[in-house]
C-alpha cells in the first residue's frame, strides 16, 4: 500500500476524542470501583429490592434481625441490624464477607459504625481469614452506645501482614451481656485513589487512567432511568453525608447505595483530568408499563430538577444550590460543558415520538436559556430530535452501537456521510457477538453475548474508531461500554475491565489495549491521505500535532497475507525517525481472561524505531489483525 500524507488540509480533532462511560452495572460501582469493602452496610431497601440481612452472618450465638427502630439513624436509613443474645457469657457479633472477599494488606483501613443501645463495654473489630480464622488485624474500641441515640464509632485497622488470599471477613464483636444492640452504616475503606474519603479503588482507577480518556459520561446508561417502580437516579439523594443517602433500586438488578454519588463522580473527573458529560433524566422509565413516559405537565418539575442539579455544579456560591455545594466543601463550581438529555430515547414504545414532541425541547429550551454555553446532547443517536427550537446551538447526539466484528468494519465509513452541522458523541460502543458466517449482520439481542472481548472484535472496534477519527469534525468523542464487570456478579459481558476483590486479578480486556494505544496517540488535526489502494484489509487515519509530527493509525482486518506499507509524509526527509507501535494477539479469537485465578493477557505490544528511507518514505509490514500507530 502506497500512501501520501499531506501536512495540512484536514479538520481539527476534538479534544475529547476518547473518553470513559460509567454507570452502576455489573457491580461496577457498589462492589466495584467504589472502594467500600462492606456489602450491604446500611440495609438499604426498596419495593424492588427489600432490605436484607445478606451477606451478614452471626458470630457466637447472636441472632440477627432487621429492625426499623422508633429512633432511626436517619430518615434516609431507617433500617438497622439488631444483634441479640440470650447468653450471659462470651462474645457475640456479626461478620461481613465483603463484596465476594476482602483484600487484606499491611495498609490502613478506615472504618466506622453507628450503634444504638445500652452498652458500657468494648467493641472489637477484626479482619480475619474466613477459612482459618487467622486474625490479620484487631482493635478494641470503647463503646459509646447510648439508649435512644445513635452514636458513631470510628476506628482504623492496620494489618501487619497481607492475607494469602481474599477469603477474608470483617468482624464486629461485643460482650453478650449487652443483650441487644442495633448497628447501622458499618463501613470499612482501604486506602483510596488520591486518598479521597469515600473514594475509589486505586487499581481500577489506574486501569482507567491508562486509557488516557478526556471525558466521563455519567451516570448512565440505563441506570439513570430507573426500572418499573419509577426510581430514576436522583442527584440530590446522592450527595452529602452517607447517613442522608437512602440509595435506590438500580436498573441492573440490585439496590444502589449511592455512596458513589454526584460529588464523587465530579471528584473522579478532577482526579483523572477528564471533563464530565452529565446525563439528566428526561421522563422515560424502563420497563413495560403503559405509563412509563411522563406527560409534558408531569415533566415540568423534572426540568426544574435538572436546572437545580446544574446550579449545584455550575452556580455561584450565593445561589441556592451553589450554596449547598459550598456547604459540602466545594465552593468553586466544577467544569461542565456537556449535558445529555436522557439515554437511548430512540428505544421503547413511545420513546422517540414523545422525545421529539416535547421531552427534548422542554429540557433544551430551559437549559440553554439558563446556560447558553452548555452543549446539549440528544440521546437518540440521530438528528431528528436535535436542536429544539434554537438550531444555532452547536447540537450533538449520542450514538450507541453494539454489534459484531464484520458489521463494525462495515461501519468504518459511518461518519463520512452524516450531517456536518451536528456532532456525535459515541457514548457507548462494543463488539458483543462474533461474526455470522458469510453475513454482515448486526447484533441479535436474543442470542448470548461474548463472555470476553475477542481480539477480532477489538480490531473491528479500532477500525470503527479510525473511521470516527477521520471525521473529527463530526464527533465529540467515543467511549466503550460497559466499563467494568465484577466477575462474581454481573449482568453484561463483555466489558472493558473485569475484576474481583483481588487487585491482582484485574483484567484489562483486549479492547482496553486497543483504546489505550489509540487514545494515548492524539493529534491536533486530521490530514488528508491519498493512496493507491482502497480501504480493506487496511484501514487508516493520519493526523498532525505540529509541523513534522505526524500520527498514522491503522488496523488490518481479514488479510490473507502480510500487508506492506510505504508511507511518505509531506515535508519529512530521509533519516527522520519514527516510532511504530504494533498490537497483536495469537489469533482473532484470543481473549484476555481469568482462568483458575490467573489473568491471561494475550495482547502483545511491539515498539520499534524506524528511519525514513529515500524521499522520506517509511516502510513496514503488518500482519492480519494488527493495530498499529506510527508517530514521527
Ligand atoms: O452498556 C449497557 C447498556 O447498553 C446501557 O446501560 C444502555 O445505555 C445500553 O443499552
Amino acid at each position: 500500500i502506497n500512501l501520501n500524507v499531506s501536512a495540512t488540509g484536514g479538520n481539527a480533532s476534538s479534544p475529547l476524542t476518547y473518553g470513559l462511560m460509567f454507570e452502576d452495572i455489573n457491580h461496577s460501582g457498589d462492589g466495584g470501583i467504589y472502594a467500600e469493602l462492606i456489602q450491604n452496610r446500611a440495609f438499604q431497601g426498596s419495593l424492588e429490592y427489600p432490605s436484607t440481612l445478606t451477606p451478614w452472618v452471626s458470630v457466637g450465638d447472636a441472632v440477627l434481625t432487621l429492625q426499623n427502630t422508633s429512633v432511626p439513624l436517619s430518615n434516609s436509613l431507617p433500617t438497622s441490624i439488631n444483634v441479640a443474645s440470650n447468653s450471659t457469657n462470651g462474645t457475640i457479633g456479626l461478620l461481613n464477607p465483603g463484596w465476594w472477599g476482602i483484600d487484606v494488606k499491611p495498609q490502613k483501613y478506615t472504618g466506622s459504625f453507628w450503634a444504638l443501645g445500652s452498652y458500657k463495654g468494648k467493641f472489637t473489630v477484626k479482619l480475619q481469614s474466613d477459612l482459618t480464622e487467622e486474625v490479620f488485624a484487631s482493635l478494641d474500641i470503647p463503646s459509646s452506645a447510648t439508649p435512644g441515640k445513635w452514636v458513631e464509632h470510628k476506628f482504623e485497622l492496620e494489618p501487619r501482614i497481607a492475607a494469602p488470599n481474599i477469603n477474608n471477613t470483617f468482624v464486629l464483636e461485643f460482650d453478650c451481656k449487652a443483650g441487644s444492640l442495633n448497628f447501622n452504616l458499618i463501613s470499612l475503606f482501604p486506602p483510596t485513589y488520591n486518598n479521597r474519603p469515600n473514594g475509589n479503588r486505586p487499581d481500577l482507577m489506574e486501569a482507567l487512567k491508562d486509557l488516557g480518556g478526556s471525558f466521563f459520561r455519567i451516570p448512565g446508561g440505563n441506570n439513570i432511568e430507573g426500572d418499573v417502580y419509577h426510581y430514576p437516579w436522583l442527584w440530590n439523594e446522592t450527595i452529602g453525608p452517607l447517613t442522608e443517602r437512602p440509595g435506590r433500586p438500580g436498573t441492573w438488578g440490585y439496590q444502589n447505595t449511592d455512596g458513589l454519588g454526584l460529588v464523587e463522580y465530579l471528584n473522579w473527573c478532577t482526579d483523572l483530568s477528564v471533563t464530565p458529560i452529565l446525563a439528566v433524566w428526561d421522563g422515560m422509565y424502563l420497563g413495560n408499563e403503559a405509563d412509563h413516559i411522563l406527560t409534558a405537565s408531569e415533566l415540568e418539575p423534572w426540568v426544574q430538577y435538572a436546572l437545580d442539579e446544574l446550579e449545584f455544579i455550575l452556580g455561584p456560591s450565593h445561589s441556592t444550590h451553589g450554596a449547598l455545594r459550598t456547604q459540602l466543601g466545594h465552593p468553586e463550581p466544577w467544569e461542565l460543558k456537556y449535558v445529555e438529555i436522557g439515554n437511548e430515547d430512540d428505544l421503547y414504545d413511545n420513546g422517540p415520538e414523545t422525545y421529539s414532541a416535547y421531552r427534548f425541547s422542554m429540557f433544551y429550551e430551559a437549559i440553554s436559556a439558563a446556560y447558553p454555553d452548555l452543549i446539549i446532547v440528544s440521546s437518540t443517536g440521530d438528528y431528528t430530535a436535535v436542536g429544539g427550537t434554537n438550531t444555532s446551538n452547536p447540537s450533538a447526539t449520542d450514538y450507541h452501537t453494539y454489534t459484531r466484528p464484520d458489521y463494525f468494519v462495515s461501519q468504518f465509513g459511518h461518519f463520512d456521510t452524516v450531517s456536518r452541522q451536528h456532532r456525535s458523541l459515541i457514548g457507548e460502543y462494543a463488539c458483543i457477538q462474533g461474526n455470522v458466517y458469510n453475513q454482515v449482520v448486526g447484533v441479535d439481542w436474543d442470542a448470548p453475548k461474548l463472555p470476553w472481548t475477542l481480539w477480532v472484535g477489538s480490531v473491528s472496534e479500532a477500525i470503527f474508531s479510525l473511521g470516527a477519527e477521520r471525521n473529527s469534525d463530526t464527533i465529540i468523542g467515543m467511549s466503550y461500554a460497559p466499563g467494568f464487570q465484577n466477575l462474581n456478579s454481573y449482568e453484561w459481558a463483555p466489558d472493558l475491565i473485569a475484576f474481583t476483590a483481588d487487585p491482582s486479578q484485574t483484567i484489562k480486556s483486549t479492547s482496553h489495549h486497543v483504546i489505550e494505544l489509540l487514545s494515548n496517540n492524539r493529534y491536533n488535526a486530521t490530514v488528508p491521505v491519498t493512496s493507491d489502494s482502497d480501504f480493506g484489509p487496511a484501514y487508516w487515519v493520519a493526523g498532525v500535532s505540529e509541523p513534522g509530527h505526524y500520527t498514522f493509525k491503522t488496523a488490518i482486518y481479514n488479510s490473507t497475507s502480510t500487508v506492506p506499507f510505504s508511507i511518505s509524509f509531506e515535508g519529512l526527509s530521509e533519516g527522520v525517525k519514527g516510532t511504530l507501535s504494533v498490537l497483536s494477539a495469537p489469533d482473532g479469537l484470543s481473549s484476555n481472561t481469568l482462568e483458575n485465578g490467573v489473568v491471561s493477557d494475550v495482547v502483545r505490544k511491539n515498539v520499534t524505531t524506524l528511519a525514513a528511507g529515500s524521499g522520506g518514505v517509511f516502510e513496514f509490514e503488518l500482519d492480519n489483525y494488527d493495530v498499529a500507530v506510527l508517530t514521527t
